[in-house]
């Protein structure tokens, strides 16, 4: 019989529980497997849970932000070998098709968001990843398990996305969105030398996060100001030079393009639960550029090497810290944004006998 091991397993319908399931094995020789030393609850895992992401599998364990240390490698693993610590890519790529050789691993014709969605990802205490050469990096000595959490999902996300939007110094940004990846977001953002940065945001907690942490110059809450005026009022009347939207909110793509100055580019992370509405007419003469997408977590070893020289930090996105065991908890108080909740980390599963 196989050994088991405790894993968050999405049921359908909602749910996820806390189950046993047997340790993963090698399957193909680019195969490794990894012995989760933390993991995190992303907001995907809720738009799972709840039904939204059609790709999603039942009976699959949930996860896919996570780190740990090799335990088994298979014949054709050329990167790595037992005894390494790796940050794990949300994206299972093979580098080698049209889209991969292109950086667009998320499309990649053998992958894409594959862990913790449509075959086992993270959220238990072994994981056996794919194509491990192309979705894993190493963590350098010196780099905690915890400081390279992030780096595959959320913080690959912000990256990418300050990435993509044409970026000058001197320019002045908005960021709506001060939820983990508004502030990933945002982190990434102040790699490109802004002038000034705006975050936007109805909670007033996250909001101080992100000026406390230097993350934001300028913090504006649309349940106490007009966001659109402020923005004017601190643009000589123009409006941002660049917005990211990563609010997903039920007016944030309409504040996203209003605040905008003519010729910007208006760069979309978030997901919309249902079909949003573009005014062509009344952005007539605005000359806006929108950019959409799913993140290509193509540049987690850059990702790494400014995480380990101190360019890029996501402590402060750490307020919770649990063992696998209190997992169900996690999934509340992260989904109500309890407690100041900004991202549950999940340590491994602890065994009283
Ligand atoms: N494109 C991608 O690959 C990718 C990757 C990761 C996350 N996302 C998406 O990015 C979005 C943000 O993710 P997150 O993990 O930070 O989630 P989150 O839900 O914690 O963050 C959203 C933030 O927006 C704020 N907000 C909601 N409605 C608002 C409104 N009307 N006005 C102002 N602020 C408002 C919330 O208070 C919250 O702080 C989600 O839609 C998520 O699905 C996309
Ligand atoms: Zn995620
Ligand atoms: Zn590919």
């Amino acid at each position: 019989m196989s050994e088991m091991m405790k894993a968050v397993v999405y049921k359908g319908n909602g749910e996820v529980a806390l189950e046993d399931r047997p340790v993963p094995v090698i399957k193909e020789s680019t195969d490794v497997i990894v012995r989760v030393t933390r993991s995190t609850i992303c907001s995907s895992d809720l738009h799972i849970k709840h039904g939204t992401v059609p790709r999603a599998r039942e009976n699959n364990i949930l996860g896919h932000e996570f780190v740990g240390e090799i335990v088994e490698v298979g014949d054709g693993v050329k990167k790595f070998k037992v005894g390494d610590r790796v940050s794990v890519n949300v994206e299972t790529f093979c580098g080698e098709c049209y889209f991969c050789k292109r950086g667009y691993v998320n499309n990649c014709v053998h992958g894409g968001w594959e862990l913790g969605c449509r075959i086992d990802g993270g959220q238990a205490e072994y994981t056996r990843i794919p194509l491990a050469d192309q979705g894993l990096t190493l963590i350098p000595e010196g780099v905690s398990d915890e400081a390279a959490l992030f780096n595959g999902d959320i913080l690959a996300t912000g990256y990418w996305a300050a990435s993509i939007a044409e970026l000058k110094p001197a320019d002045t940004v908005v960021v709506l969105g001060a939820g983990p990846t508004g502030l990933c977001t945002l982190m990434s953002v102040q790699l490109y030398s802004p002038e000034k940065v705006i975050v936007v945001d109805i909670n007033e907690e996250r909001l101080q996060l992100a000026k406390e942490n230097g993350l934001a110059d300028v913090a504006l809450n649309p349940s106490k100001v007009n966001v659109e005026e402020e923005i004017l009022k601190l643009t000589e009347g123009r409006g941002a030079d660049c917005v990211f939207e990563v609010a997903g909110g039920k007016n944030t793509f309409e504040m996203a393009w209003k605040v905008a100055r003519p010729n910007a580019n208006v760069i979309l992370v978030a997901l919309y639960p249902e079909a949003q509405s573009l005014p062509l007419h009344l952005m007539y003469g605005k000359n806006l550029t929108f950019k959409t997408g799913g993140v290509d977590a193509s540049a987690c070893e850059d990702i790494m090497k400014l995480v380990a020289c101190g360019k890029l930090d996501t402590s402060c996105l750490i307020t919770h810290r649990a063992p696998l065991n209190d997992v169900m908890k996690g999934y509340e108080t992260f989904e109500n944004m309890a407690d100041g909740c900004i991202k549950w980390v999940i340590t491994p599963y602890e065994r009283h006998e």
